[in-house]
């Protein structure tokens, strides 16, 4: 068989297998065994799955963990996350224990306008071109009608449209900027639907345009899609407490925990090196909640950066500041999240995501996303000013180390026993587990049973 295949898109997802592993594989069939055991014995799952994506040809799982007692603007969550970092769910819970006892958090939704634009190129006169876009404005409105008659039921549409002259920027450059309130759903399809008309009223009322000469008549649209920035569609998570309050660790006062958190995270706004790191563990947060709902966490992320470099300098996205004795830590984020449409109501398991948040608005689950990420950063950023961040991680990975290294049951117990008191380390482990080995394997079991 050729490398290059025609039409392998119609195949059958056994067909594709066996095209793939056949040319790929050194051991064919223990590489369709692996693919296959990845395959939902539920039939209809499975197919539904399947058909999310083009060639599918297996699932790839991500753990679904549970962060609980997230006390949020006085209620308590359990927050579902979709991650494979060994640390990042035990952390979220970790703070969410911290400031259960401290007030919980509190979450703000700031802003929930979203952007799109109509690129396009006009070769003509630009006082023509805005007195054309004022006599023709309300025909955007009323070319999208049908589009925006649901989304207006419920609470939605179309907000504004501006011409955008960008000619300093590229020759003949401009835009529609057109802002959108899209209410529970993350709005992608009707953003780029709306947009797509836009962009075909404005090539037709051009043509019929008398002022306009032969050539400005001839506007040229390069595209038209949503923007994934949204610097207004932002939400606030924070928490605060008596510095005397930060009273967990005897291992320093509370008055310096709190003024080295608060330099830290001074350090991030300042230092890009430290800031990506830094914006990263908020991520960290961010990402599993933002996952296990069902959202798209490639724009949250795109987004998110952006966002965090608008004053031309990547800083980081949290602050925290000591003032009369209190310590307040926050978080400003731009998330737009949908609900409703998308993978919300297809996946069986972003079903239940949602569920367990008490099936949210956007609203509110922007709310505990922002709070995903604050906790996450908190519990980075305690670590790191304290015992360094390798103790918690190395604990939660030694797991993955003794898979590695196939460890069974009686041996992980083991251990974990161990690592309680000992610094964990790769070699560290693998040594303790050859030395383990050479044990009496009884000698273990007893010490399991106890
Ligand atoms: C690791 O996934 C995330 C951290 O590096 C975040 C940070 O440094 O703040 C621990």
């Amino acid at each position: 068989m050729s490398n290059t295949i025609a039409g392998f898109s119609k195949l059958g997802k056994e067909q594709k297998i066996e095209w793939l592993t056949s040319h790929y594989f050194a051991d064919p069939n223990a590489a369709a065994t692996i693919l296959k055991q990845y395959w939902n014995d539920d039939a209809a799952l499975q197919k539904l799955h399947d058909e999310f994506i083009e060639n599918t040809v297996s699932n790839f799982y991500l753990p679904l963990g549970v962060a609980p007692g997230f006390v949020i603007n006085g209620k308590e969550y359990v927050l579902p996350m979709a991650v494979e970092e060994s640390s990042v769910v035990a952390a979220a819970a970790r703070s969410a224990k911290f400031w259960a006892k401290r007030g919980g958090f509190k979450a703000t939704v700031i802003s929930t306008e979203k952007i799109g634009q109509v690129h396009f190129l006009y070769k003509g006169d630009a006082a023509k071109l805005q007195a054309f876009f004022d006599a023709i404005k309300s025909a955007f409105f009323t070319s999208t009608e049908d589009l925006t008659k649901n989304m207006q039921k419920r609470g939605g549409g179309i907000l504004d449209i501006e011409l955008r002259d960008k000619t300093t920027l590229l020759p003949n450059y401009y835009q529609l900027h057109a802002t959108f309130e899209t209410v529970d759903s993350m709005g992608a399809n009707f953003i780029n639907s709306c947009l797509e008309q836009f962009a075909n009223t404005l090539k037709a009322q051009a043509l019929g345009y008398d002022a306009f000469t032969e050539c400005e008549q001839h506007i040229e649209v390069i595209m038209s899609i949503l923007s994934n920035y949204v610097p207004n569609c932002v939400v606030r998570a924070e928490v605060s407490c008596p510095v005397s309050d930060l009273n967990d660790d005897k291992n320093i006062k509370p008055e310096d925990f709190a003024q080295k958190f608060v330099t830290a995270v001074q350090v991030a706004q300042v230092e890009p090196f430290r800031a990506v790191t830094h914006n990263k563990g908020i991520m960290n947060g961010i990402d599993a909640v933002v996952v296990a709902t069902g959202n798209d966490f490639r724009a949250v992320e795109a987004g998110v950066h952006a966002y965090a470099a608008k004053d031309g300098q990547y800083r980081s996205l949290s602050h925290a500041k000591i003032e009369d004795g209190i310590f307040t830590f926050w978080l400003d984020v731009p998330l737009a999240l949908g609900t409703v449409g998308g993978l919300t109501t297809l996946h069986p398991l972003v079903k239940l995501c949602l569920e367990m948040l008490g099936n949210p608005s956007a609203k509110e689950l922007m709310q505990f996303v922002a709070v995903a990420g604050l906790a996450q950063n908190f519990a980075a950023v305690r670590s790191l000013t304290t015992t360094g961040i390798q103790q918690g991680h190395m604990k939660m990975h030694l797991m993955n180390i003794l898979n590695q290294l196939g460890a069974n049951d009686l041996e992980k117990h083991a251990a974990v026993k161990h690592f309680e008191t000992a610094t964990v380390s790769h070699s560290g482990v693998a040594d303790f587990i050859e030395e383990l080995r050479k044990n009496d394997p009884t000698k273990i079991e007893e010490d399991f049973l106890r």
